[in-house]
């Protein structure tokens, strides 16, 4: 049975007093409940050790939106997964499509920064999806499968524990338009039988696949109900405590069929 996870990608928004302020309102009102999964909420790196003390893992746990793919050197304006973990920080998102559409990211600096997070001893959260013209153009099948083909066998040490992936089709993000139900269990099965080909059945059958994009409380029951969605990544709805846990909620009541 695989844990849900749900993790709040908040961007480049809220500085460390109204990082503080969403933290603590999320954790006074999540302590004492026996979730089912996960809860991880992702500030900008200057907010971190304002959040930290409201994430440590009862249930919040803390997490980052990126990180060097170096260990140290002479990299100006850069973090390396050993810091965060430093800071408490427990996953790191990599791979997001806003990192490959505005900073030009590709396939070997993901590899870099996912060996570097499993190396400090945390879970990598890779991101990846179509844009719409690919999907329009039918080819969403064949674009996630080069994405995950150009990553995951070139990984020194993946495994179910430390790799978290997230499907996030471009054109749902930040649009209000989500994938169907239908649409997000299709990939992530594919997204699932990719895995298994490339990092083994076993490793696939444990790993934790999220929907991202446009993932709100009125449909993240249905669409992390679906048999291969093990959670949701969560961007614009995760900057309000009470929308996260509306979808919090969903995931528990996805738990429950
Ligand atoms: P939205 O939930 O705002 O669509 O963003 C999704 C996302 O990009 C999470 O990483």
């Amino acid at each position: 049975m695989r844990r849900y996870l749900v993790a709040g990608n908040w961007k480049l928004n809220l500085g460390p007093a109204a990082g503080r302020e969403l933290a603590f309102g999320l954790a006074d009102r999540l302590r004492g409940r026996e979730l089912r999964g996960d809860v991880v909420v992702c500030p900008p790196f200057v907010t971190l050790a304002a959040v930290a003390p409201a994430a440590q893992g009862d249930p919040v746990q803390l997490g980052a939106q990126n990180c060097a793919a170096w260990d140290k050197g002479a990299y100006t304006g850069e973090v390396s997964a050993a810091m965060l973990a430093e800071a408490g920080v427990r996953y790191v998102i990599v791979g997001h499509s806003e990192r490959r559409q505005y900073f030009r990211e590709i396939d070997q600096d993901f590899v870099g920064k996912i060996d570097q997070v499993h190396a400090a001893g945390l879970k990598a959260i890779f991101c990846y999806g179509e844009v719409l013209d690919e999907r329009k153009g039918g080819r969403a099948e064949a674009v996630v499968e080069a994405q995950l083909r150009g990553v995951l066998p070139r990984l020194e040490g993946a495994n179910a524990y430390n790799l978290v992936l997230a499907y996030e089709p471009v054109w749902a993000i930040g649009t209000g338009e989500t994938a169907t139900p239908e649409i997000a269990q299709h990939m992530h099965a594919h997204s699932r039988a990719l895995a298994g080909q490339l990092l083994g059945a076993e490793t696939a059958g444990a790993l934790r696949i999220l929907y991202g994009g446009s993932c709100k409380p009125d449909n993240a029951r249905e669409l992390i109900g679906q048999p291969d969605v093990d959670g949701g990544l969560i961007g614009g709805a995760s900057l309000k405590a009470a929308d996260f846990l509306g979808i919090i909620d969903g995931a528990e009541a996805a738990c429950d069929g």
